[in-house]
């Protein structure tokens, strides 16, 4: 066993890695070597410790599994082509976690236990990143917390484990996704917690989403919850519109994720020299600009594909389709970000983070 100053480490005897078919990979399946690991009780953070990856012996009275205390993250790990490293505005992420974790009342982490697990587990398990920014090739991490606390009392636990898994992934989205707008089922409300990366918030997008697919769609475009006349968030994605040749988003609230990559699209379009506007968007303006043919492009953002860029919308019972024009914004602007994400390009914002 070795120790950092901060983290207890425990290798795992033998590497799974040679068994792994990098071409082949299934998004969030295969898990690397390594898991980094820290419990909270008797009211602090204990000692963290990276262990081999590996299954958790945790009471069936845990207050995760009947109460939801549960938040998590997501964010990647590059690798550019002399083989160093890199995370993506991390420091986003970890506030992210605290931010959600305040609101489901679980105790918030500390930072330099964030930084320097997420650090030497990286350390451990950059094998598992391949470099190869066509085939979108990084290491998807996903930090996590659960209440752990045995006990069905319905009261916040004094018990969590926070923790932090990782798995090499490639490309997310290959073709143009399919969107319905909702028009019944809200993903989050005023007051809830929308804004946080709960469990829970995922839970309740399955039905709905189950129902879209299976008219053909891939993803609900969540509307506000009262008048369903806003648009808010393409299913785990926040959600651009170009009208002619304006970029618009809707402001983040406390019913919408305030995702990292958003924020640096919206940083990436405004440095492209591109229009941004950042306001409410309302479903008749984006029917009517997709009838009239003013919607010129529409795109998800998020960690997992950085763009999705939207092929139809779905609206009642109307569909509409959207042909990319050729000065695309939305490959423009996935370049620039990728390129930054793996060291290809200058990085003006200081979003990259060197693991070393
Ligand atoms: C509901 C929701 N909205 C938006 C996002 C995008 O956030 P980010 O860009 O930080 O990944 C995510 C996902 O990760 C999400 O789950």
């Amino acid at each position: 066993m070795k120790t950092t100053s901060i983290v207890k480490v425990s290798k795992a005897e033998k590497s799974k890695l040679e068994q792994i078919d990098f071409d082949n990979l299934v998004f969030g399946k295969t898990f690397t070597d390594h898991m980094f690991v820290c419990d909270y009780k008797d009211g602090k953070w204990q000692t963290p410790e990276i262990l081999p990856y590996q299954a958790l012996t945790i009471e069936p009275s845990a207050k995760v599994f009947h109460y939801g205390q549960a938040v998590f993250e997501g964010m990647k790990a590059y690798k550019d082509e002399a083989g160093k490293v890199w995370l993506f505005r991390p420091e986003e992420n970890f506030q992210r976690i605290n931010k959600s974790s305040k609101r489901l009342n679980i105790p918030e982490f500390e930072e330099d236990f964030f930084f320097e697990g997420l650090n030497e587990l990286l350390k451990l398990d950059k094998d598992w990143i391949r470099s190869g920014q066509e085939a979108g090739n990084a290491l998807y991490i996903r930090p996590f917390v659960i209440a752990t606390q045995p006990g069905v009392m319905a009261s916040p636990a004094t018990e969590y484990k926070f923790m932090i898994i990782c798995c090499p992934v490639q490309a997310y989205y290959t073709k143009d996704v399919r969107v319905k707008i909702a028009d019944y089922y809200s993903r989050a409300a005023n007051g809830g917690f929308g804004a946080a990366k709960a469990a829970g918030n995922y839970a309740g997008q399955f039905y709905p989403t189950k129902l879209v697919q299976e008219e053909g769609f891939d993803q609900v475009i969540w509307t506000d919850d009262t008048s369903h006349e806003y648009l808010e968030e393409a299913g785990t994605m926040n959600i651009f519109f170009r009208v002619n040749d304006k970029l618009i988003t809707c402001p983040t609230s406390d019913r919408i994720l305030d995702g990292v990559t958003r924020k640096s699209v919206i940083a990436m379009a405004e440095k492209l020299g591109i229009e941004v506007e950042v306001r409410k968007v309302t479903v008749k303006e984006i029917i009517e600009a997709a009838e009239n043919g003013s919607l010129k492009e529409s795109f998800g953002s998020g960690t997992a594909a950085v763009i999705s860029p939207i092929g139809t919308i779905g609206y009642k019972d109307k569909t509409y389709d959207l042909v990319k024009p050729e000065d695309c914004y939305s490959a423009q602007i996935k370049k620039g970000i990728l390129d930054i994400q793996y060291n290809a390009a200058e990085d003006p914002f200081g979003w990259r983070y060197e693991v070393k």
